[in-house]
């Protein structure tokens, strides 16, 4: 099990061994930086000099699968087992102090970024929302486009735990208070990212994959947050004040719509010394690997309780992390694609192509998963939906992400005909050299 790390830590880490390119020119928070985190793609960067701000920015730094798996102090190949592991044995969260200067809401103190002309304007794409109603507590992402000095709009996904609490306190006259966390572990990103029963606190399975969570109270509020989150800005979601979110780059790298959603008032910004704020580039590799990595588990874990005996699962590049998987199994019966393919959606709705494979294919490898369609699809062995539940993000879908699916079956048959057989073995050469 390897050590782990604040997010201060993990820069201090990736700088010592040389993976973190420090940018010390000064650069403009509006589109610069996110052009240069596009240009990095994969490499983390530290932004030291940003124009009018005394904060510096990092990003990037989830930008692989190797670098989430390395913060973490796991292999790749244990990322499914241990994210399920987490979800079931949550870990301890104690409650300790952390140690903020405190500021009057003025968001100009934050390097907030503007990526993409045609955006609203600054969004915060980094922002962890910890929040408390009752009993009930909850950690997810929100988008914030700020909209005044203390002031964003949010956007909720609709039926998501956050909005619901929204909800229940609107009902009620009163406004959901908040606390937005900036530059987090990536134990706590990884869980802000998942999405369990109603009721499980998401922060059990970061502390789970963090050998524990230390949080601290807010100042303003009833919420808690780690203690070693680099920026926190507490305050409410208004019940009685909304405005329109958006246009927006999400992860397929094209606009959301703009929809009326709530906003979201600054009381108070708590920072630890020299505080380094954290950037996600929307539709940039961090953002779709966020978004898509806790998935694999949930589709793995659908797979294995309809029976099947699935071997690796797979978020395609192409797909934006997020619309299309290649799942791979070990046939017991030919009909195991096809459960395989209904299974893989139970898992993660949002899916819009399913390929199946044999369990020696390699899902991350686009060639292998194209040779795997050409040579062993036929016409039959796909599954064509129309008019189902999918994703929001989907260009073809209604905005509510009614749209289609499609489900192939590429896996070689069990039995394979005699005439055949010939033609699906495949060959090797004598020896290596
Ligand atoms: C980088 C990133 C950005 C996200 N942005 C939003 C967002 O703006 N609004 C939203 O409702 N969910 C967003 N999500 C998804 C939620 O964090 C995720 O669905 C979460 O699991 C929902 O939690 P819940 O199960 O508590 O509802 C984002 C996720 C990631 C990784």
């Amino acid at each position: 099990m390897g050590i782990r790390m604040k997010f201060r830590e993990s820069l201090s880490k990736l700088d010592s061994e040389g993976l973190l390119t420090r940018i010390q020119k000064p650069v403009s928070a509006k589109y610069e930086i996110s052009a240069l985190l596009k240009k990095h793609e994969g490499k983390p960067v530290l932004f030291e000099n940003v124009m009018g701000v005394a904060v510096p920015v990092a990003g990037n730094l989830l930008s692989s699968m190797d670098l989430l798996c390395e913060s973490l102090g796991i292999r790749k190949e244990e990322w499914i087992e241990r994210l399920n592991l987490a979800i079931r044995n949550p870990g301890p969260i104690t409650e300790g102090r952390g140690e903020f200067v405190s500021f009057e809401p003025d968001l100009d103190l934050v390097p907030i970024l503007t990526h993409y002309p045609n955006d609203q304007g600054p969004y915060i794409t980094s922002g962890v929302v910890f929040a408390q109603r009752g009993k009930l507590r909850n950690m997810s992402f929100h988008r914030l486009s700020r909209i005044g000095k203390d002031r964003f709009v949010g956007r909720l996904v609709e039926k998501r735990d956050l909005h619901t609490m929204y909800l229940d306190a609107q009902e009620h006259g009163e406004d959901l208070g908040v606390s937005i966390a900036l530059g987090n572990r990536s134990g706590v990103l990884v869980a802000g990212a998942t999405s369990v029963e109603r009721g499980v606190y998401e922060l059990g399975i970061a502390a789970a994959l963090e050998n524990g969570v230390e949080v601290t109270h807010a100042k303003t509020n009833d919420t808690s947050y780690p203690t070693d989150t680099e920026i926190v800005l507490e305050g409410k979601i208004l019940h009685d004040e909304t405005t329109t979110e958006g246009p927006f780059v999400d992860l397929t790298n094209t606009y959301d719509v703009v929809r009326v959603q709530p906003v979201f008032v600054i009381d108070k910004i708590v920072m630890r010394r020299n505080a380094v704020y954290h950037a996600l580039l929307p539709g940039g590799t961090e953002h779709r690997l966020l978004m898509g990595a806790p998935r694999t588990p949930t589709i793995y874990k659908a797979l294995k309780e309809a029976g099947v005996d699935v071997t690796n699962v797979y978020l395609t590049e192409g797909g934006s992390g997020w619309l299309d998987a290649v799942v791979a199994i070990r046939k017991k019966s030919d009909a195991d694609a096809r459960i395989a393919i209904d299974a893989a959606i139970r898992g993660h709705r949002s899916l819009k192509r399913i390929t199946i494979v044999d369990s020696d294919v390699d899902v991350t490898n686009p060639n292998d998963v194209s040779y795997a369609v050409t040579m062993y699809w036929e016409a039959g062995k796909e599954v064509v939906m129309k008019g189902v539940k999918g994703s929001s993000l989907d260009p073809m879908a209604t905005p509510d992400g009614i749209g289609s699916k499609l489900g192939i079956d590429a896996t070689k048959p069990l039995v394979v005909p005699a005439e055949k057989e010939l033609k699906m073995k495949k060959a090797q050469l004598a020896f290596d050299v």
